[in-house]
């Protein structure tokens, strides 16, 4: 089976990549178990060679916004999908028509590529909802996002769902909260400011936090987020919701939970408070609580606590960094 990831060389491609690999095996088209044989992986930077014993892997870099890198891509057949790659936030507030070339054209090109129906699962973003929301966000609150980055995923959510109607492709979106902990130096997007706030004191250094102690983010562990991707990518079409966009169910904490979790972990670096302005506003568009009967049904579900996602973060910052 031949298994294509975008965003192959970013923070959830790469731990994708590995699971895939350990794992071995999808559910191919068909509905049965296939061995993965072939690994297409995509990225502005390269992907890091993975150790794959028994499956070939093909490594495509460069920027999917260049319409001849697009076009390489999708020359490649491909069975399965996992569509990562994406500009974030801060990015796509700043240059929305750059963005669309990289959030929403690749994506369209690889479902008008697509041959023999096959999966194509999303990474999506709760960054879809906004407005009044209810205090519990369902899968049945229609989307309304406040920023070009919500915007585009919606586009996305869409591109799936009318294509998997006109049976070209079998569509699947994830709408992931924030996800921690991503490792390295804090990077300029919301997501990894957030994760920063419990990364640095894990590292020994000290931070400033951009939100209030009271501040209550969604927050998954990139553990429970690629379980939740192959669980999604191997479901029955017919156990999916209508749209075929469904919310990962996320543990809501507050910042100071997330401090308090990561100085039982041993986290050395001090934590003081300076809310961002920006970032605050961002946040606070974010639905809080999460629920999603159809995830449910998938076994696709939050991490236990926050010291559980430290842990997931714990044990893989090494070989992910
Ligand atoms: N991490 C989170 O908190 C979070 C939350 C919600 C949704 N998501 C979604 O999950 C997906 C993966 O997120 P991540 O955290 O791994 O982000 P990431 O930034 O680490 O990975 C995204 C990858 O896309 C690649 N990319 C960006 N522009 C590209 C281009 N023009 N051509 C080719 N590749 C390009 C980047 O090089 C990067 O490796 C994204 O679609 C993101 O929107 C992530």
């Amino acid at each position: 089976m031949k298994v294509m990831i975008t965003g192959a060389a970013g923070f959830l491609g790469r731990r994708l990549t590995q699971a895939l690999i350990a794992r071995g095996m999808l559910t191919g088209p068909d509905g049965t178990d296939q061995p993965i044989t072939r690994l297409i992986l995509a990225d502005l930077t390269e992907p890091p060679l993975p150790e794959a014993e028994g499956i070939e892997v093909i490594r495509h870099t460069g920027d999917l916004s260049d319409p001849a890198i697009r076009d390489a891509l999708c020359a490649e057949p491909y069975d399965a999908l996992f569509h990562l790659a994406s500009q974030l936030t801060l990015h796509a507030e700043q240059d929305p028509d750059g963005a669309w070339d990289v959030n929403v054209a690749p994506l369209r090109a690889l479902i008008a590529a697509a041959q023999g129906r096959p999966r194509i699962v999303f990474a999506s973003s709760i960054a879809v909802f906004g407005g009044h929301l209810p205090t519990e966000v369902t899968d049945d609150i229609a989307p309304l996002p406040e920023t070009t980055y919500g915007i585009h995923k919606a586009v996305n959510e869409l591109l799936l769902l009318d294509a998997s109607r006109h049976g070209r492709i079998d569509g699947r979106a994830l709408r992931l909260p924030i996800v921690l902990i991503r490792p390295g130096v804090t990077q300029p997007v919301v997501s990894d400011r957030v994760a920063a706030i419990a990364r640095e004191p894990l590292e020994g250094r000290d931070m400033e936090a951009p939100l209030t102690p009271e501040a209550e983010v969604p927050v998954i562990s990139a553990g429970a987020v690629i379980d939740g991707l192959i669980a999604l990518h191997d479901a029955p079409a017919r156990l999916l919701p209508p749209k075929r966009a469904l919310n990962l169910p996320a543990l809501t904490v507050t910042v100071a939970e997330m401090v308090a979790a990561a100085s039982r972990a041993g986290a050395t670096g001090k934590v003081t408070f300076a809310p961002d302005e920006q970032m605050q506003r961002v946040v606070n568009s974010w639905p809080r609580h999460f629920a999603s009967h159809y995830a449910k049904g998938l076994g696709i579900g939050p991490d236990a606590s926050f010291d559980a996602i430290i842990q997931d973060y714990l044990t893989h910052r090494e070989g992910s960094a």
